[in-house]
Order: C-alpha cells, then sequence, then structure tokens
C-alpha cells in the first residue's frame, strides 16, 4: 500500500530554450544553429523525472503561467508519467521561467538568457490544499522562499503527529546557492538535508567529510546530512555522528555532467523511500548520476533502469 504513495517534489520547472551554434555569434548578425530544441528543466522537475524513470509515483508541484510554454511542460511531465495536476497557474501579467541558451561548439560555452515575469512561488495556502495522505515523502528545494518553506515543513511535522503509522511523511530539503537569505530555517526542519560542494564550501568546510558533519548542529536532531562532491563521489552523517561514503562510478565517456546532482538526489531519495539504508542510498546516488554523466540526457537513463533497480542498488 505504502509503495503506491507519491513522492512529491517541490520547486522550480521552466523551458530551456537550446540553440547549438558552430561559434558565439557577433552582435547585429544572422546565423544558421546546428542544432535548437526545447527542454524542460529546473531542478524540482528534473528530479521528479530521475523518480518517474525509476517506476516512483512522482509528483511535481510548483507555478507555471498560461501560455505556450504551460502545454510544452505539461505534455512533457505526461510522457513522464510524472503527476502535475496540482501545480498553480497564472495568468495575465505573469510568464513561464524560460532560459534561452546557446551552445557554443566551438568552446562548448553556454550562454544562458534567464526570464521570469513576476511568477510567484508556491504559497503556504497552496500547499494546505494538499492531501497529505497521498504522499510518503515531500522533497523541496530550497529557493528565494525559505520562510514559507519552513511553513510547509511545520505543516506536515503537525500532519505527522496525527496521521497513522503507514501514512506519516518523510521530508528532505536541499541547500544549493550559499547566499540565499534565511536558508537556516529549513535545514532545522527536515528529516534529510542535501548540501551541495558551493554551499559546504562557502561555510568554510573543504571536503564532504567535514561538511557532512560540521552541519549537524544546524539541523534537526536524528536527521541526515548528504553532500554531493563531483569527482570525489557523496558523503552522509546521520544524526548520531556515524558517517558513510561512496566513491564515484564513472562512465566510460563523460558526455555531459549537466543534471548529474538532481540525478543523484533523486536516485537517493528512491533508495531511502524504498527503505534501503543511506549507505545504499549514497552508492547508488553515485551510480546512477554517474552512468548520467556518460548520457546525453536523463531521459537516456530509461535503458539502465530497464534491467530494474534492485540489480544497481
Ligand atoms: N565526472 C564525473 N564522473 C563520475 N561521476 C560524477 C562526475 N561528476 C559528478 N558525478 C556524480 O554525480 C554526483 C553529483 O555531482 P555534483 O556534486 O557535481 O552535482 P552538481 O554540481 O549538483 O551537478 P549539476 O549541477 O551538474 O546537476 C556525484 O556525487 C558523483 O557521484
Ligand atoms: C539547479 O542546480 C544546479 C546545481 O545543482 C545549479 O547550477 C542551478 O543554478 C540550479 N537551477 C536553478 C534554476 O536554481
Ligand atoms: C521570479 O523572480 C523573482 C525575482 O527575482 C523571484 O523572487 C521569484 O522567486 C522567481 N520565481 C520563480 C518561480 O522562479
Ligand atoms: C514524520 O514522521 C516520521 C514517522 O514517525 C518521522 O520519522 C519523521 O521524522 C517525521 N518527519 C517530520 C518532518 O515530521
Ligand atoms: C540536489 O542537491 C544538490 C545539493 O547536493 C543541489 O545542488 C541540487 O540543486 C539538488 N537538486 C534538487 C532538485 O533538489
Ligand atoms: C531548531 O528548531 C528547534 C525547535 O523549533 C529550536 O529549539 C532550535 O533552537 C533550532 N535550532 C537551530 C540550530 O536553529
Amino acid at each position: 500500500m505504502s509503495s503506491r504513495k507519491r513522492v512529491l517534489c517541490i520547486g522550480l520547472v521552466c523551458v530551456d530554450m537550446i540553440s547549438v551554434v558552430p561559434e558565439f555569434p557577433e552582435e547585429d548578425s544572422d546565423h544558421q544553429v546546428k542544432d535548437y530544441y526545447w527542454q524542460r528543466g529546473g531542478n524540482a522537475s528534473n528530479t521528479a523525472s530521475v523518480l518517474a524513470l525509476m517506476g516512483v509515483a512522482a509528483e511535481f508541484y510548483g507555478t507555471i503561467a498560461k501560455g505556450h510554454e504551460l502545454h510544452f511542460l505539461q505534455n512533457d511531465m505526461e510522457e513522464f508519467g510524472i503527476l502535475s495536476e496540482n501545480c498553480v497557474t497564472y495568468g495575465k501579467g505573469h510568464s513561464t521561467p524560460v532560459s534561452i541558451v546557446i551552445v557554443s561548439g566551438k568552446t562548448g560555452s553556454r550562454t544562458i538568457l534567464h526570464s521570469n515575469k513576476s511568477l510567484p512561488e508556491i504559497r503556504v495556502d497552496d500547499f494546505q490544499k494538499l492531501d497529505l495522505k497521498h504522499y510518503s515523502w515531500i522533497h523541496f528545494e530550497g529557493r528565494q522562499n525559505c520562510e514559507a518553506i519552513q511553513q510547509m515543513l511545520l505543516c506536515i511535522e503537525e500532519y505527522n503527529k496525527t496521521a497513522s503509522k503507514g501514512d506519516t511523511v518523510l521530508t528532505s530539503v536541499e541547500a544549493e546557492k550559499p547566499r540565499r537569505p534565511k536558508t537556516d530555517l529549513i535545514l532545522n526542519h527536515s528529516d534529510y538535508v542535501f548540501i551541495s560542494k558551493e554551499f559546504a564550501r562557502d561555510r568554510n568546510f573543504d571536503t564532504k567529510e567535514s561538511a557532512v558533519k560540521g552541519m549537524l548542529p544546524y539541523i534537526r536532531p536524528g536527521a541526515t546530512v548528504i553532500c554531493a562532491w563531483g569527482e570525489d563521489g557523496a558523503a552522509a552523517s546521520t544524526g548520531d555522528g556515524e558517517l558513510f561514503v561512496s566513491h564515484t562510478f564513472p562512465p566510460v565517456l563523460v558526455v555531459d555532467t549537466l543534471g548529474a546532482g538532481d540525478t543523484f538526489n533523486g536516485s537517493c531519495i528512491y533508495a531511502l523511500n524504498k527503505g534501503h539504508s543511506i549507505q545504499k542510498a549514497i552508492t547508488l546516488g553515485c551510480k546512477v548520476a554517474g552512468a548520467k554523466c556518460g548520457l546525453k540526457c536523463i531521459k537516456d537513463l530509461k535503458t539502465l533502469f530497464a534491467g530494474g533497480i534492485e540489480n544497481i542498488l
């Protein structure tokens, strides 16, 4: 029964409009591109993709504006099997976040033009409309709205107190951007905290091991800190200070490391949500993220999962 419950990812969804050009263009000139495509992006939406590809009932929850992009995003999520029925849509005066990305074939550089016309984040009163009984796990992408996320985490804490045993919800948050205000508010209220290398470095930790141990005083007693460290793998520390590490599993050829972080998080959540140990979770994270580095896009992971995830664990 509980395996049929959903994993909810709350955060950003956006459209990346990607043009690949032989070399970066001069201003006011006219060029033919080598490749052009739209791609669904946003960290929470990518994590939902990984979970859905792994066979989890994944749901994305965020704000989207009405318009062309809405249909593209809804169709794409449907293709992946991601539920998006609870997303909040905004009308006139708002636009969906879009990134116009110019990839230079010559240097590999990515020039990004980001647009977001005053699209609000999910509000606490939106969140309160969700029926928490549907979910076994809720993951939050730590964005500008940390105060609101803290309120949502407190709602889940309250719900957990009265929920029957099979109905409680586990939570995770990710803290990525070091300078975001009030990040500490969300660290202290979640069962699992993902921190990035950038975030750890900003707090003067220079290894994954020192980062996960050093963050323990900022998190809720009993909670677990997880940190992925690029080519150095990942580490985790449980609330009692026990340390777990995993090395990387590099692909034969590194094609594109973009999205490796989201793949790592999604795979960890997959394992933990199934009741596996934290050691198994970070190892699976490194295995699947490593495989992603050898692939162009997250969707290509489908072939890896076709043989059954229990065989990768
Ligand atoms: N070059 C690599 N070879 C093998 N595995 C890698 C490589 N780079 C990253 N990984 C795997 O991906 C995981 C996450 O990587 P990283 O910490 O770089 O995430 P990130 O910076 O959030 O990624 P991104 O922003 O590109 O999605 C690492 O723990 C590691 O297991
Ligand atoms: C998503 O995460 C990556 C690193 O993990 C970061 O570089 C990127 O800016 C994030 N995207 C957004 C829209 O926050
Ligand atoms: C859009 O940009 C505003 C201003 O920078 C920011 O506060 C808000 O969080 C962004 N919304 C989304 C959904 O990215
Ligand atoms: C929710 O309940 C579960 C089970 O009792 C508990 O392990 C977890 O820490 C709780 N999470 C939150 C955020 O309250
Ligand atoms: C995954 O966690 C990393 C921190 O380890 C963060 O940079 C990235 O944005 C996260 N992605 C999501 C969807 O939370
Ligand atoms: C975490 O929250 C608890 C209870 O809300 C509070 O007592 C404690 O001081 C907080 N810890 C940190 C490090 O913010």
